[in-house]
Protein backbone atom coordinates (compact mmCIF):
# COMPACT_ATOMS: atom_id res chain seq x y z
CA UNK A 1 0.00 0.00 0.00
CA UNK A 2 1.65 3.35 -1.13
CA UNK A 3 1.97 5.57 1.64
CA UNK A 4 -0.34 8.31 2.16
CA UNK A 5 0.43 12.27 3.49
CA UNK A 6 -2.88 13.36 5.21
CA UNK A 7 -2.15 17.35 5.73
CA UNK A 8 -4.12 18.44 9.19
CA UNK A 9 -6.49 21.15 7.94
CA UNK A 10 -6.09 22.42 11.42
CA UNK A 11 -2.28 23.61 10.77
CA UNK A 12 -3.73 25.80 7.60
CA UNK A 13 -3.96 29.70 7.62
CA UNK A 14 -8.12 30.03 7.50
CA UNK A 15 -8.08 33.03 5.93
CA UNK A 16 -6.94 31.04 2.69
CA UNK A 17 -8.46 27.65 3.28
CA UNK A 18 -9.46 27.11 -0.72
CA UNK A 19 -6.10 27.85 -1.50
CA UNK A 20 -4.62 25.83 1.34
CA UNK A 21 -6.34 22.87 -0.55
CA UNK A 22 -5.45 23.58 -3.96
CA UNK A 23 -1.61 24.09 -2.84
CA UNK A 24 -1.15 20.72 -1.59
CA UNK A 25 -3.42 19.02 -4.41
CA UNK A 26 -0.90 20.16 -6.68
CA UNK A 27 1.62 19.08 -4.91
CA UNK A 28 0.16 15.27 -5.13
CA UNK A 29 -1.83 15.38 -2.25
CA UNK A 30 -4.98 13.05 -2.35
CA UNK A 31 -6.02 13.31 1.15
CA UNK A 32 -7.34 16.01 3.84
CA UNK A 33 -7.30 15.62 6.92
CA UNK A 34 -9.99 17.58 8.54
CA UNK A 35 -10.20 17.47 12.76
CA UNK A 36 -13.25 18.51 13.79
CA UNK A 37 -13.63 19.24 17.83
CA UNK A 38 -16.29 19.85 19.70
CA UNK A 39 -15.15 21.65 23.45
CA UNK A 40 -16.23 18.48 24.88
CA UNK A 41 -14.48 15.56 24.00
CA UNK A 42 -11.13 17.51 23.88
CA UNK A 43 -11.12 21.47 24.98
CA UNK A 44 -11.02 23.00 21.73
CA UNK A 45 -13.52 23.67 19.13
CA UNK A 46 -12.57 24.09 15.53
CA UNK A 47 -15.09 23.60 12.56
CA UNK A 48 -18.10 21.73 11.65
CA UNK A 49 -20.25 20.50 8.47
CA UNK A 50 -20.81 23.94 6.90
CA UNK A 51 -17.56 25.24 5.97
CA UNK A 52 -16.56 21.63 4.80
CA UNK A 53 -19.70 21.73 2.35
CA UNK A 54 -18.57 25.13 1.02
CA UNK A 55 -14.90 23.66 0.81
CA UNK A 56 -16.38 20.29 -1.21
CA UNK A 57 -16.75 21.91 -4.56
CA UNK A 58 -12.88 23.39 -4.31
CA UNK A 59 -11.32 19.77 -4.50
CA UNK A 60 -12.29 15.97 -5.02
CA UNK A 61 -9.47 14.50 -2.87
CA UNK A 62 -10.51 12.43 -0.17
CA UNK A 63 -12.37 14.55 2.88
CA UNK A 64 -11.17 12.37 5.62
CA UNK A 65 -13.04 13.51 9.30
CA UNK A 66 -11.31 12.98 12.46
CA UNK A 67 -14.24 13.31 15.02
CA UNK A 68 -13.42 14.51 18.29
CA UNK A 69 -16.42 14.65 19.04
CA UNK A 70 -18.54 12.84 22.13
CA UNK A 71 -21.40 10.93 20.85
CA UNK A 72 -21.00 11.32 17.14
CA UNK A 73 -23.84 9.37 15.81
CA UNK A 74 -26.35 12.55 15.77
CA UNK A 75 -23.89 14.77 13.61
CA UNK A 76 -22.68 11.78 11.24
CA UNK A 77 -25.23 12.46 8.65
CA UNK A 78 -24.37 16.07 9.08
CA UNK A 79 -20.86 15.15 7.89
CA UNK A 80 -22.26 12.99 4.69
CA UNK A 81 -24.45 15.50 3.95
CA UNK A 82 -21.32 18.08 3.74
CA UNK A 83 -19.89 15.44 1.66
CA UNK A 84 -16.73 13.49 3.59
CA UNK A 85 -15.73 10.48 2.45
CA UNK A 86 -13.95 9.08 5.49
CA UNK A 87 -15.26 9.45 9.12
CA UNK A 88 -12.95 8.16 12.12
CA UNK A 89 -14.64 8.60 15.72
CA UNK A 90 -12.96 8.17 18.95
CA UNK A 91 -13.27 5.05 20.77
CA UNK A 92 -13.46 6.85 23.62
CA UNK A 93 -16.33 8.95 22.81
CA UNK A 94 -18.72 6.47 21.29
CA UNK A 95 -20.68 4.55 24.13
CA UNK A 96 -21.90 2.32 21.41
CA UNK A 97 -18.91 1.72 19.14
CA UNK A 98 -19.71 -0.80 17.26
CA UNK A 99 -23.71 1.11 16.04
CA UNK A 100 -21.65 3.99 15.58
CA UNK A 101 -19.30 2.04 12.80
CA UNK A 102 -21.91 0.29 11.47
CA UNK A 103 -23.85 3.92 10.63
CA UNK A 104 -20.76 5.18 8.84
CA UNK A 105 -20.89 1.89 7.25
CA UNK A 106 -24.15 1.90 6.06
CA UNK A 107 -23.62 5.55 4.13
CA UNK A 108 -21.26 3.59 2.39
CA UNK A 109 -18.11 6.29 3.55
CA UNK A 110 -14.93 4.79 4.91
CA UNK A 111 -15.00 4.11 8.61
CA UNK A 112 -12.23 5.03 10.87
CA UNK A 113 -11.61 4.01 14.85
CA UNK A 114 -9.12 6.50 16.79
CA UNK A 115 -7.56 5.10 19.46
CA UNK A 116 -6.08 8.09 22.53
CA UNK A 117 -2.43 7.85 23.30
CA UNK A 118 -3.54 5.26 26.87
CA UNK A 119 -6.22 3.36 25.17
CA UNK A 120 -4.82 -0.26 23.89
CA UNK A 121 -5.28 -1.85 20.87
CA UNK A 122 -7.58 -4.56 23.34
CA UNK A 123 -10.03 -1.91 23.44
CA UNK A 124 -11.02 -2.53 20.03
CA UNK A 125 -9.76 -5.93 19.04
CA UNK A 126 -13.77 -7.06 18.69
CA UNK A 127 -14.41 -4.68 16.34
CA UNK A 128 -11.29 -4.62 13.92
CA UNK A 129 -12.65 -6.50 11.53
CA UNK A 130 -15.26 -3.87 10.74
CA UNK A 131 -12.21 -1.14 10.63
CA UNK A 132 -11.29 0.37 7.25
CA UNK A 133 -8.92 2.72 9.39
CA UNK A 134 -7.34 2.92 12.69
CA UNK A 135 -6.12 6.17 13.66
CA UNK A 136 -3.51 5.80 15.97
CA UNK A 137 -3.10 9.20 17.98
CA UNK A 138 0.53 9.95 19.37
CA UNK A 139 -0.58 13.28 20.93
CA UNK A 140 -3.32 13.37 23.32
CA UNK A 141 -5.76 15.12 20.62
CA UNK A 142 -7.15 18.77 20.59
CA UNK A 143 -4.21 20.53 19.36
CA UNK A 144 -1.79 20.83 16.26
CA UNK A 145 1.82 21.77 17.27
CA UNK A 146 2.44 19.15 19.92
CA UNK A 147 5.86 16.80 20.22
CA UNK A 148 4.92 13.10 19.21
CA UNK A 149 4.53 10.46 21.81
CA UNK A 150 7.15 8.41 19.87
CA UNK A 151 6.08 5.07 21.99
CA UNK A 152 2.82 4.68 19.85
CA UNK A 153 4.90 3.38 17.07
CA UNK A 154 4.69 0.22 19.59
CA UNK A 155 0.68 0.54 19.14
CA UNK A 156 1.18 0.79 15.45
CA UNK A 157 3.56 -2.20 14.96
CA UNK A 158 1.05 -4.00 16.70
CA UNK A 159 -1.79 -3.51 14.76
CA UNK A 160 0.44 -4.26 12.14
CA UNK A 161 1.00 -7.60 13.22
CA UNK A 162 -2.56 -7.91 13.91
CA UNK A 163 -3.53 -7.04 10.50
CA UNK A 164 -0.92 -9.37 9.00
CA UNK A 165 -1.85 -12.47 11.53
CA UNK A 166 -5.72 -12.29 10.66
CA UNK A 167 -5.59 -10.83 7.59
CA UNK A 168 -7.91 -7.26 8.50
CA UNK A 169 -8.23 -4.82 5.90
CA UNK A 170 -8.12 -1.34 7.73
CA UNK A 171 -4.93 1.25 7.13
CA UNK A 172 -3.14 2.27 9.84
CA UNK A 173 -3.02 6.31 10.25
CA UNK A 174 -0.71 8.17 12.81
CA UNK A 175 -1.57 11.22 13.66
CA UNK A 176 0.36 14.31 15.65
CA UNK A 177 3.78 15.36 16.32
CA UNK A 178 4.78 13.80 13.01
CA UNK A 179 7.88 15.77 11.29
CA UNK A 180 10.80 15.22 9.21
CA UNK A 181 12.94 14.07 12.06
CA UNK A 182 10.58 11.25 13.03
CA UNK A 183 8.66 10.00 10.30
CA UNK A 184 11.05 7.30 9.43
CA UNK A 185 9.89 5.77 13.11
CA UNK A 186 6.63 5.78 12.31
CA UNK A 187 6.97 4.26 8.56
CA UNK A 188 8.70 1.81 10.08
CA UNK A 189 6.39 0.84 12.56
CA UNK A 190 3.77 0.22 9.77
CA UNK A 191 2.13 2.99 9.18
CA UNK A 192 0.55 3.86 6.10
CA UNK A 193 -1.04 7.29 6.36
CA UNK A 194 0.31 9.96 8.43
CA UNK A 195 -1.24 13.23 9.46
CA UNK A 196 0.40 16.44 9.48
CA UNK A 197 -0.19 19.72 10.40
CA UNK A 198 2.29 22.06 11.44
CA UNK A 199 5.68 20.54 9.79
CA UNK A 200 3.47 20.63 6.86
CA UNK A 201 1.24 23.61 6.84
CA UNK A 202 3.94 26.55 7.06
CA UNK A 203 3.45 30.13 4.95
CA UNK A 204 5.77 30.14 2.19
CA UNK A 205 6.98 26.45 2.84
CA UNK A 206 4.13 24.30 2.57
CA UNK A 207 4.92 22.84 -0.90
CA UNK A 208 8.51 22.28 -0.05
CA UNK A 209 7.95 20.87 3.27
CA UNK A 210 5.74 17.97 1.29
CA UNK A 211 8.68 17.93 -1.06
CA UNK A 212 10.79 16.79 1.63
CA UNK A 213 8.34 14.56 3.60
CA UNK A 214 7.62 12.77 0.10
CA UNK A 215 11.17 12.49 -0.52
CA UNK A 216 11.60 10.38 2.52
CA UNK A 217 8.81 8.42 2.28
CA UNK A 218 9.92 7.59 -1.21
CA UNK A 219 13.51 6.65 -0.06
CA UNK A 220 12.11 4.27 2.50
CA UNK A 221 9.45 2.47 0.18
CA UNK A 222 12.78 2.13 -2.13
CA UNK A 223 15.61 1.18 0.65
CA UNK A 224 13.67 0.60 3.45
C1 LIG B 1 -4.86 16.76 17.10
C2 LIG B 1 -5.27 16.43 15.67
C3 LIG B 1 -4.09 16.24 14.76
C4 LIG B 1 -3.18 17.47 14.71
C5 LIG B 1 -1.94 17.18 13.88
O1 LIG B 1 -5.96 16.62 17.96
O2 LIG B 1 -6.02 15.25 15.63
O3 LIG B 1 -4.56 15.93 13.46
O4 LIG B 1 -3.88 18.57 14.16
O5 LIG B 1 -1.15 18.34 13.85
P1 LIG B 1 0.42 18.25 14.15
O6 LIG B 1 1.01 17.50 12.99
O7 LIG B 1 0.87 19.70 14.20
O8 LIG B 1 0.59 17.53 15.44
ZN1 LIG C 1 -6.45 14.49 13.60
Amino acid sequence: MKTIIAPSFLSADARYWADEIRLVEQEGIRCLHLDVMDGHFVPNITFGPGPIKMLRSVSAMEFDAHLMVLEPSSIIPAFVDAGVDAVTVHAEACRHLHRTLQQIKDYGKKAGIALNPATPVSFIEPILDMADRILVMSVNPGYGGQKAIMSMTRKIAQLHQLRQKHNYAYEIQADGGINQTNVRAFLEAGAENLVIGSALYQPGKTAENIRALARIIEDFEKNG
